[in-house]
């Protein structure tokens, strides 16, 4: 199967937080995050894998800013790994300033997706050749984080995660 890109798989999506998305201090709930962050990985997960696709883990969530009602929202989305049926799925989260227009960052998170065939078996997908640094960083750790996701599923032998070890030794 031919490679894809990370740029390939790209989804963005921008929207505002609405007052029905708030808690009671007026910031954005982290359920309502995490379900625009799940649409945006599986769009960008089906655009890797070209098949029908569904949220294996949520591999890591950094809620480091609060949101404020009224802010806009920009979730960028990106295949950063692709195994064999399973893809990681890179997010930062950006809000911006309504008067400068600047972005700043206030999330990442990192979603596992498998693409399934019309009995939700697994099936092949193309492998992902990284291209900026950025991607080459990410490529390289979704291997480990791969790892800790299937030992915490207990779907791996903790001492079958070499990769995943080698970081504490
Ligand atoms: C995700 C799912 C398809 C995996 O199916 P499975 O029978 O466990 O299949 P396998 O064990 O062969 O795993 C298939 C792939 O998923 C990966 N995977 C499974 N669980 C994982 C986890 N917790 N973290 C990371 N990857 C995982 C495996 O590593 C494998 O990847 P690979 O093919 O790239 O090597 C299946 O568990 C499922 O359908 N879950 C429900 C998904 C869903 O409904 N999501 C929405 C929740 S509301």
């Amino acid at each position: 199967m031919e490679s894809r890109t990370s740029l390939e798989s790209r989804t963005i999506i921008t929207d505002l937080v609405l007052p029905s998305e708030t808690n009671p201090i007026g910031n954005m709930f982290g359920g309502e995050l995490l379900a625009r962050m799940d649409r945006a990985a599986g769009i960008a997960a089906r655009r890797h894998s070209r098949r029908v696709v569904v949220t294996a883990s949520v591999n890591h969530v950094a809620f480091n800013k609060m949101i404020p009602l009224g802010s806009v929202v920009t979730v960028e989305a990106k295949v950063s790994r692709a195994f064999k049926s399973s893809m990681e799925v890179f997010m930062d989260v950006w809000i911006e300033d309504r008067e400068s227009g600047m972005r700043s960052k206030a999330n990442e998170a990192i979603y596992t997706f498998v693409a399934v065939d019309e009995m939700g078996s697994p099936v092949p997908i193309p492998p992902l050749k990284p291209e900026t640094e950025l991607e080459k960083e990410r490529y390289e750790a979704a291997l480990r984080r791969r790892q800790l996701s299937l030992v915490l599923a207990k779907k791996m032998d903790p001492k079958d995660a070499t990769e995943l070890k080698a970081l504490f030794q």
